[in-house]
């Protein structure tokens, strides 16, 4: 089963990521796992950033344990046939299609005024991204899940009229896998500023952990530990048997939010210890992380080769190269 999914490059990895997406990732022997960098230029981020996140999630995601011999693991732009996939696709998506995107239609909406083509055009990239690599199943957050449907549609009416040129993706929306909360309590998200990010370094990882919202029941008395942040996240890493020991806790009373804090610490901060050595290492060997890249990309752009072709011939490109 081919999977294939793509992460933009707009933010440190957090909990949330991790446990709401990544950890899927490792679940298939067939997937493509890819930084979706040229998703990111429509919001204009700092050149130099740009390619240090780029650079930065490709780090993490192979500290974590994403096994470079059964994911290909490469960026967008390390395979140009996405962007002509994109032109040529474009010429089959209606306009009204695009109107209808969220993310379009909420920049309207707020009244936007330097909305530009590469967000409007979003959703076509991505059906690329999709389709380019005949991909069977596309993990993907529920916000993802329009993109998803326009990529099916584009696929289902390109095949309609010019034959089985590409397999029509299924979505894989990841709506059973729990939400992760933040520091506040609501889901922890870039946007929310309330993330702990799956790479801080203990110091940091504490007064982050320390800074999590919670209610001002006095120390002495019980309390209810459904309700509360740190035990839901505690949940997260800790064995049947912890979180019923730390649920007693609570519930007995004499055991303080500052206490369950800490033991959350420890759990985190031990649980990622290990990919935070293999990532260090990983740093140090650059050249490597982009002699892989290279080698990925390869391997990508084989598959990209042969769609491309197809596609190319199908609409009536006129071919004077063998
Ligand atoms: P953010 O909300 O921080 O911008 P993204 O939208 O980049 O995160 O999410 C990337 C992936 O991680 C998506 O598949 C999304 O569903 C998943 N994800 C993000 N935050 C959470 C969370 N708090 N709980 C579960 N999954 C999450
Ligand atoms: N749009 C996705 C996001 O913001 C990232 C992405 C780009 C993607 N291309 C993709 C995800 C292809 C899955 C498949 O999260």
């Amino acid at each position: 089963m081919r999977i294939l999914s793509g992460i933009k490059p707009t933010g440190k990895l957090h909990i949330g990521n991790y446990f709401g997406a990544f950890k899927q990732f490792l679940e298939y022997d067939d997937a493509f796992i890819f930084v979706a960098n040229y998703h990111a230029l429509n919001t204009h981020p700092e050149p130099e950033k740009l390619k240090e996140m780029t650079l930065d999630i490709v780090l993490d995601y192979l500290a974590l344990g994403l096994d470079p011999n059964k994911a290909t693991i490469f960026l967008q732009s390390d395979v140009p046939e996405v962007t002509e996939l994109t032109f040529i696709l474009s010429n089959y998506t209606p306009m009204g299609l695009l109107e209808r995107a969220h993310a379009y239609k909420d920049a309207i909406a707020k009244g936007k005024k330097d909305i530009n083509h590469g967000l409007f055009t979003y959703p076509v990239l991505m059906a690329a991204d999709i389709l380019l690599y005949q991909s069977e199943l596309v993990p993907v957050g529920k916000d993802q899940k329009q993109h998803l449907e326009i990529a099916r549609d584009l696929a289902i009416k390109f095949n309609g009229k010019f034959g089985e040129v590409f397999t029509v993706p299924e979505p894989k929306i990841l709506e059973n896998v729990a939400v992760v909360p933040g520091l506040d309590g609501r889901k922890m998200s870039k946007s929310y500023d309330n993330t702990i990010e799956v790479f801080l370094e203990p110091k940091k990882l504490k007064k982050k952990i320390m800074k999590i919202v919670t209610d001002s029941t006095p120390v002495e008395e019980p309390k209810d530990p459904d309700k509360c942040n740190v035990f839901n996240l505690y949940k997260l890493f800790a064995t049947k048997e912890e979180i019923e020991e730390m649920r007693e806790k609570y519930r007995l009373g004499n055991y303080g939010y500052g206490h369950a804090k800490l033991e959350l610490f420890e759990k985190i901060n031990n649980f990622f210890a290990p990919y935070r050595e293999k990532r260090k290492e990983l740093e140090k060997n650059q050249d490597d992380i982009f002699a892989l890249l290279q080698e990925h990309a390869q391997r990508a752009r084989k598959v990209a080769k042969e769609t491309i072709e197809k596609v190319r011939d199908a609409v009536g490109i006129l071919k004077t190269r063998r």
